[in-house]
């Protein structure tokens, strides 16, 4: 037989075959890797500062869409590890010790504690909530280091670096202050301005201050290692700019500002007290740096969950995603990255979902200002509705800009959302089936064209949410999951199986079939974002099912299976319990606003003034009182004689720290007791608008029991 060929037919075969050609020899790059390309999946959330409560902030930015993310993958039967737990070093943790006068172990103990429930009670099911001060995370931080050290990966040098000759310490990151040279925010921090994000080192601020003391701080020698994050350049350009076009937009922006700026090299290690050592002779005193040591908690606590833990870590068919915060981008795409490359047994992650910012009623969220909605009053204020706030903060997550939570919003999305449609949707399909049917599903015999493409609707809306939560588009996916219950919803109004009479019973058994079916696909559905509800939902309809592949049939409910009574999915939030919440708000506001500047006080004159004795004294002991959170015992010498006083300041000031330093002390004060203790006169001190005290000293040195007039 002869073959013709004919001539425009030849580039279309040379085409053909050039296709197979590319797919055979160039295998697609790992980040366009399909989900079936991988074998496995870890799955981690920033680990949390131990040094406060969580809010809400923290759940729509990390740990709401990452349990999506996560339920969904082992609902679909994926192999998946969802790794957490508290980041317990640092000197957030240390600076909240010494404002509450107690021990950075303390704080740490407590907030790991009340964060692990809390997570439990929303239900976000971390496969484990493990701890950076565990030893099996010291020893592999360690580890990680040393293998770094001895393969010269670090660079080591001596620096000046600022240091508060008050408290004797060098101060990194928080411990100092200062004017930001990019925005000019007074209240830069020494690692990072809050105001515009960007990552800062203390010598890069204007007009430092000490955290500790208050004190202008001096520059002093010290030595430390350095991570050469140029050296990663070349690779980080590649491996993010060429190869993750895919991160979204906020990330892959953020990589490249800071790799078309040039990267520098980075310390590793830090001179405080509390940390990992860093493990080479020498170093005492020393500790790694805090995000050093966190990221690679992400490892430690996999190996505190499984022996196995190597190979997800080790594999490069393990899909690794970290959900964070927009301001942990450069430690999750830059820095760790490199030090994973440094090691070079580990894997990279494949994507890195970080979510923009959460406020609250229009204002930043504010651990310390106390602005905020903490989770674990959440779930005292609203037992039961846990799945209420894992709605409104999914259904209005800041996945491309910052947005605000509104308590209004809160009650308009669960009484207009969750009540008025989901839940209504199958509370009519449950209490209908009951009461036409005595609870028995009936069967459908005659489809018409509308139930056809109702149906035909249910595999569609569940290929949206696939493709949306595969695209960490978790609001969209949270709307398309919804979009069946509204499918439903509008079902039943259009059908109005209520209305049909006795001649008419195959109808209304064929709508009420097709409602239970979309409710039961509902139930498997919703697990990811709804757990709790979900489970009321299978009760509900005496229906489990915990496999993904089964939304979409028609066929989930057999005829004649038994449901059970249906109550509410949900309830109505009424304007009482929202004008609760909201005027909790209104009262934090007032105290802070309060705060600002006291009112100005009563005019006196001159003769009553003139009745204070205020003196220069040198403190010359200084002790904490035993089980107090404030108090210090101080040896004051006046001038006049030397005596004590109790003073109120122990959140601000160490004991050891303040010895020697020249007060002002108003001697004339009548004695009182405290604790058992005579105080024999009172230090002036001045209070700034969050509480903070210290001391109204002298500007030089003058002798004691000099008058201050
Ligand atoms: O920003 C934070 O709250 C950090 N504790 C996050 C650490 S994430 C990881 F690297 F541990
Ligand atoms: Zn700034």
């Amino acid at each position: 037989m002869q073959v013709n060929i004919h001539p425009y037919r030849i580039g279309t075969y040379f085409y053909f075959f050039l296709l197979i050609f590319i797919k055979l020899f160039h295998p697609e790059p790992l980040n366009k890797k399909r989900m079936s390309a991988f074998k496995r999946h870890l799955v981690t959330s920033a680990l949390p500062y131990a040094n406060g409560p969580i809010h809400i902030g923290h759940l729509a930015g990390v740990y709401i869409p990452s349990d999506i993310y996560t339920r969904y993958l082992r609902l679909k039967g994926e192999d998946v590890l969802s790794i957490c737990g508290s980041d317990e070093h640092g000197v957030p943790i240390t600076l909240k010790a010494r404002q509450e006068g107690i021990t950075p172990q303390d704080v740490v103990d407590k907030f790991h504690n009340l964060n692990k429930i809390s997570f439990e009670k929303l239900g976000i099911a971390f496969d484990i909530y493990a701890r950076t001060t565990s030893p099996v995370h010291h020893e592999m931080a360690s580890e990680f280091f040393k293998t770094l050290y001895d393969k010269g990966d670090f660079i080591e040098k001596t620096s000046d670096q600022y240091y508060d000759e008050e408290a004797k310490q060098f101060l990194a990151d928080r411990y100092i202050t200062g004017t930001c040279p990019h925005c000019g925010n007074d209240q830069a921090y020494g690692d990072q301005c809050e105001n515009c994000g960007t990552s800062l080192s203390p010598n890069e601020l204007i007009k430092p201050k000490s955290t500790i003391s208050g004190s202008k701080p001096v520059l002093k020698q010290t030595r430390h290692w350095y991570l050469p994050l140029d050296r990663y350049e070349p690779f980080l350009k590649k491996w993010i700019l060429e190869e993750h076009k895919d991160w979204k937009t906020n990330v892959y922006g953020q990589c490249k500002s800071w790799l078309d700026t040039g990267l520098q090299p980075r310390a590793v290690s830090r001179d405080l007290n509390w940390g990992v050592p860093v493990p080479v002779e020498g170093a005492e005193g020393k500790v790694l740096y805090v995000w050093f040591d966190a990221p690679i908690g992400y490892i430690s606590a996999t190996k505190e969950l499984t022996r196995d833990w190597e190979k997800y870590w080790k594999s490069q068919d393990t899909k690794m995603v970290h959900f964070i915060g927009k301001d942990n981008i450069v430690f999750h795409c830059i820095i760790f990255p490199s030090m994973l490359k440094a090691e070079g047994s580990y894997i990279l992650p494949e994507n890195v979902p970080a979510n923009e910012f959460l406020n609250l009623e229009g204002d930043k969220i504010s651990t310390s200002r106390n602005w905020a909605v903490w989770l674990h009053e959440y779930l005292e204020d609203f037992e039961g509705k846990e799945d209420v706030l894992r709605y409104v903060l999914c259904a209005n997550a800041p996945e491309t800009k910052d947005n605000d939570f509104t308590w209004k919003d809160f009650q308009n999305r669960n009484n207009n959302e969750l009540v008025a449609i989901l839940g209504n949707f199958v509370n009519r399909a449950v209490v209908l089936t009951n009461k036409f049917f005595n609870g028995i599903v009936p069967a459908s015999k005659i489809l018409n064209d509308y139930d056809r493409e109702t149906l035909k609707e249910i595999p569609v809306i569940k290929s949206r949410v696939e493709q949306s939560i595969e695209r960490f588009r978790f609001r969209e996916a949270l709307k398309e999951a919804m979009n069946l219950a509204r499918l439903g919803n509008k079902y039943l109004a259009d059908t109005e199986p209520w209305n049909h009479n006795k001649n008419n019973e195959e109808r209304v058994k064929t709508i009420l079939n097709i409602s239970l079916q979309i409710s039961a696909n509902l139930s498997v559905l919703l697990k990811p974002f709804l757990p709790f509800s979900a489970k009321k939902l299978s009760g509900f309809l005496n229906f489990e099912s915990s496999d993904w592949k089964n939304i979409g049939s028609d066929k989930l409910l057999i005829p004649g299976h038994r449901i059970n009574k249906a109550s509410h999915l949900f309830q109505k939030i009424d304007d009482k319990l929202i004008e609760k919440q909201v005027q909790k708000l209104i009262d934090t506001r007032q105290t802070l606003t309060d705060k600002i500047v006291a009112p100005a006080k009563d005019v006196i004159n001159f003769e009553d003034f003139s009745q204070l004795d205020i003196r220069t004294g040198t403190i010359l002991e200084a002790e904490k009182i035993p089980k107090t959170k404030k108090l210090i015992k101080l040896l004051i010498d006046t001038g006049i004689d030397q005596r004590t006083v109790v003073s109120g300041i122990a959140e601000y000031y160490k004991a050891e720290e303040i010895i020697g330093k020249q007060v002002s002390i108003l001697v004339n004060l009548a004695p009182r007791k405290l604790k058992g203790i005579e105080s024999q006169g009172m230090i002036l001190m001045a209070e700034d608008t969050e509480g903070k005290l210290v001391f109204v000293s002298p500007e030089e040195n003058i002798q004691n029991g000099s008058e201050i007039k």
